[in-house]
């Protein structure tokens, strides 16, 4: 029985297996594309076969519940459990038993904010200062929002340089006795920004501050090291790193790293409660495919995250150099150099993102800057990007699997919409009118 069951598992893998290569294969000839090229690798990757290779027999087989290890079934999936647990330590430089896993980064930073925030409202601590910027992903600000009203805490939402990046002597003059946490983004979902996250956590640490960063953008694409960025709490997310969506993590620093520490063991209120499953931090059964999709991930992406990153930047480069020599009034968004280079965010003067995107939709998929018509996106606003370019970035993102094809493709197709808009546009005539009268 036992085996009829495991050919019919593999079966359906192999018959999968050979259905996606196939889209693949189609996916890499521009030509054949039936749906439009996808470039759009900040709001979420494709599954990488390696991990569906890995997360099908949990779904078809071994399906046991990981919390019933009085049988095989069980002790099969929790062991599986704990192997994922090994390779996302591994990738951060943490221990397995300081991995929590829940559904993905939305969690991971309400459990954070929120957990932390709580604990020290119950226990009637001094501590009711929360600092994070204004660039940071909504469930953060939003997290922050719901603890000034719910625990009356303060919160700084700080501002960022003109690149993004947090000026360290600002944050030292902004913590003070009270400080309870600092959280920042260590890579930025909209302008790829990457911040000093071993400065950062050492001030922190040196005055007594927890710190948090939503690594949702960061994890196996930068190198992330928990104990030398003196890290407390980091949240993570599968779906940007080529496993599934609804898979995440929060790593929550061990206790006996506190031991030479000016601040107590960082502990943290449930948000979910039941079970007590993940150590008490997150009740409710866990689904072993979904975190050894998410374990897999994380250790193809150590392995590799040299040659993505060597495979990224020459197309980045690549997309740069001709965007910027044959189209003029552009400017690049973010940091020229502290910047993931899957992510090219860029505005073009004279332009509404939103007309771009009407003309390259069907072709290509990617993400338009500006939030809505009326307002650029609050990312740029926090960058005090002007406004003549704000309302006309767009965010291409681009990952492992992309290849010079692709974006070649997409320089033939952007540059000539982007020309032709401009001649469309009255205020850019009459720029150069102007000019060719001077
Ligand atoms: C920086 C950042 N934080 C948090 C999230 C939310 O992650 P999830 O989709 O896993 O809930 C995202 C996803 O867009 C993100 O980019």
């Amino acid at each position: 029985m036992m085996l009829r069951q495991k050919n019919i598992g593999y079966s359906l893998f192999q018959q999968l297996r050979r259905a996606k290569c196939s889209q693949i294969d189609k996916q890499n000839s521009t030509d054949a594309l039936k749906r439009p090229l996808y470039l759009d690798m900040q709001a979420t990757t494709p599954i990488d076969f390696r991990v569906l290779d890995k997360m099908l027999p949990y779904l078809t087989v071994d399906y046991g519940n990981p919390h019933s290890k009085s049988h095989l079934y069980g002790v099969n999936s929790s062991s599986i459990v704990e192997e994922a647990r090994e390779n996302i330590a591994q990738l951060l430089n943490a221990e397995p038993s300081e991995i929590v896993f829940n559904s993905g980064a939305t969690e991971s930073n309400n459990t954070a904010l929120l957990g932390l925030s709580e604990h020290h409202f119950n226990n009637k601590s001094i501590k009711n200062h929360i600092i994070t910027t204004t660039m940071e992903h909504k469930t953060v600000l939003e997290a922050c929002k719901y603890i000034q009203k719910r625990f009356g805490f303060n919160v700084t939402f700080m501002d960022v340089d003109e690149y993004g990046r947090v000026d360290i002597n600002k944050l030292s003059q902004i913590i003070n006795e009270k400080t309870l946490l600092f959280s920042v983004m260590s890579l930025n979902n909209e302008v790829g920004v990457i911040q000093d996250l071993e400065s950062l956590g050492a001030l922190c640490e040196e005055r007594g501050v927890y710190f948090h960063t939503d690594a949702a953008q960061a994890i196996g694409k930068i190198p992330l090291d928990v104990r030398k960025m003196n890290i407390d709490l980091m949240s993570f997310t599968g779906h940007k790193v080529f496993a599934p969506k609804g898979t995440g993590g929060l790593f929550i620093r061990d206790k006996k790293q506190y031991k030479k520490n000016n601040k107590p063991a960082i502990q943290l209120a449930p948000l979910i409660h039941g079970g007590g499953q993940e150590r008490g931090m997150r009740s409710g059964t866990l689904s072993p495919p979904m975190v050894i999709a998410l374990g897999e991930a994380c250790k193809i992406a150590q392995r590799e995250m040299e040659n993505d990153n060597q495979h990224i930047k020459k197309l980045y480069e690549r997309m740069y150099e001709r965007i910027f020599r044959e189209v003029p009034f552009v400017k690049l968004n973010g940091h020229p150099v502290h910047r993931y280079f899957g992510n090219l965010n860029i505005s073009f003067k004279y332009i509404f993102s939103g007309d771009i995107m009407n003309e390259i939709k069907n072709k290509i998929a990617f993400s338009a800057g500006a939030a809505c018509l009326d307002e650029p996106s609050y990312v740029l606003q926090a960058l005090h990007v002007d406004e003549s370019y704000a309302f006309g970035a767009i965010r291409i993102g681009i990952g492992r699997f992309t290849t010079q094809e692709e974006v070649d493709y997409l320089l033939d197709t952007l540059i000539p919409i982007v020309n032709n808009l401009r001649q469309k546009n009255k205020v850019y005539q009459q720029h150069f009118a102007k000019q060719n009268n001077q």
